[in-house]
């Protein structure tokens, strides 16, 4: 008898040996490989489950344990996300291990989160000891090499200086077969104290501009876009019946629609952009006189002074003028309308098709909150829509293929540029909208406010 509780004492002994080493295998699957781990789950679980319920009942409850973990969508979504998560972190270890982004014992950064995007997918990454969000942005050229796809980009989280957000982007998600309707083309009316959505950016996601205290300058060259991103911002402020629209087109037709319910649309007369641009800064200078009567600093929705949209399309004709005099009138009044008339409530929004130094100054430029750079001719071009630099870090216009029409960067204020394909709206939906603005205008439309 004693000799059979000595050989049951070594027998649980030499279990309980196996059962650690079964976890730690698990765990060590768990981390390297986890596929592994899913596969032999069911052996582990029926170890731990064998001594509780005996031989049989235990391996059948581990095997139905394991049947009901993938049948539970649940759980089965949470366990496939971890198999790609996993896929993704040894494929970016490998990547970094190869252009020597590792700390001192070589253990490279690691991937703690992923999701699929439109160009492929985006990784939260842990940047490895002694690293940071830098040096992965430095290499990023490197990494998309070792990786084998078409671009690699990274943005510092903007609560841990350890993480950074890394887009691999395998494909192209701005090459699509048919323009993007834009989404508010069936809406009855609009408020431009909305932010209105302009465009979808390599990630998928929409773009929006928020009016309210920002100038809009929008560059590129002929047939780049710039009337078609203009349009969604003007048909906005159409649809917007408490806005007040002042259109200058130096090409008569761009804004043509649009005319109707403006206060005044000029052509390509200099003296007549002079005189609008004149009665605005009037405007303008009475709106802080009031302001400052009721003790405001700014115009905001509900206190009686509507919003004036102000839309040039071709700035650089009115800039370019002959007439050395007329031609510095105007831009003295234009720099002053951007720079003094967001809190009044008057914003500008402008497109010109030769972004130049010497036609858009960097002292106007940077008055501009959004700055979106469409296909340009020169990198420096480019820069000169989006500020000097960027082109250098990637962000460069020129860089947009000549097919892709209405693609090109948006610069929003304390941010870097998105790459970002704009809607589409066809010459029927620009009548359509501006009949649809002139009824509501009138006082007789209806239907659903779009938020
Ligand atoms: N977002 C878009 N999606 C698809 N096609 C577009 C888009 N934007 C523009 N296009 C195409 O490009 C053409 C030219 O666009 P648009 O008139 O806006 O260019 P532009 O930059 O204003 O040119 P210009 O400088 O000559 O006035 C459009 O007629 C349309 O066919
Ligand atoms: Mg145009």
């Amino acid at each position: 008898m004693p000799e059979n509780r000595s050989t049951a004492k070594n027998d649980d002994w030499l279990i309980e040996l196996f059962s650690s080493m079964l976890f730690g295998a698990f765990t060590l699957a768990w981390r390297f490989r986890t596929e592994l781990a899913v596969f032999c789950s069911p052996i582990w679980l029926s170890n731990l489950l064998t001594p509780l319920l005996g031989g049989s009942a235990g391996s059948l409850l581990a095997l139905a344990l394991v049947v009901l973990a993938f049948s539970v969508p649940k759980s089965r979504r949470w366990i496939l996300h971890r198999l790609y998560v996993s896929r993704l972190r040894r494929r970016w270890e490998r990547a970094c291990r190869a252009v020597e982004l590792t700390d001192r014992d070589q253990k490279p950064s690691t991937v703690t989160d992923a999701a699929k995007i439109a160009a492929g997918d985006r990784i939260v990454v842990r940047v490895h000891r002694g690293g940071s969000v830098e040096d992965l942005d430095r290499n990023r050229e490197r990494l998309a090499s070792a990786l084998g796809v078409r671009e690699v980009r990274v943005t510092r989280d903007s609560v841990n200086a350890a993480f950074a957000h890394v887009s691999i982007a395998r494909r192209d998600p701005l090459e699509v077969a048919e323009p993007m309707r834009w989404p508010h083309v069936d809406a009855a009316t609009l408020s431009l104290w909305q932010p209105i959505p302009v465009g979808v950016d390599d990630d998928g996601e929409v773009d929006l501009i928020h009016l309210p205290e920002r100038n809009v300058l929008i560059g590129g060259e002929p047939g780049a876009g710039k009337s078609v991103a203009l349009s969604m911002i003007v048909a906005t402020a159409a649809l917007d019946p408490n806005v007040r629209l002042w259109l200058l087109d130096g090409k008569q037709v761009e804004l043509a629609s649009w005319s109707p319910m403006a206060e005044r649309s000029v052509g390509p007369s200099i003296e007549e952009a002079i005189s609008v641009l004149r009665d605005l800064q009037r405007e303008m200078d009475a709106r802080y006189t009031a302001l400052l009567e009721v003790g405001l600093r700014k115009v905001e929705p509900g206190i009686g002074m509507p919003m004036h949209l102000v839309v040039c399309d071709e700035l650089a004709f009115y800039l370019t003028v002959s007439d050395r005099k007329p031609r510095g009138e105007f831009g003295d009044l234009m720099r002053d309308l951007v720079s003094r008339g967001r809190a009044a409530g008057i914003v500008v929004v402008a497109a010109t098709q030769k972004p130049s130094h010497d036609i858009i100054p960097t002292s106007l430029r940077d008055l501009f909150g959004f700055r979106w750079a469409l296909r340009c001719n020169t990198p420096q071009a480019s820069d000169t829509i989006l500020g000097a630099g960027w082109a250098s870090q990637g962000f460069d216009a020129s860089s947009v293929a000549g097919f892709q029409r209405g693609v090109g960067f948006l610069l929003a204020e304390e941010s870097s540029p998105r790459r970002l394909l704009s809607y589409y709206l066809s010459d029927d939906d620009l009548e359509d909208l501006a009949r649809r603005a002139q009824v509501t205008r009138a006082g007789i439309g209806g239907g659903d406010v779009a938020a």
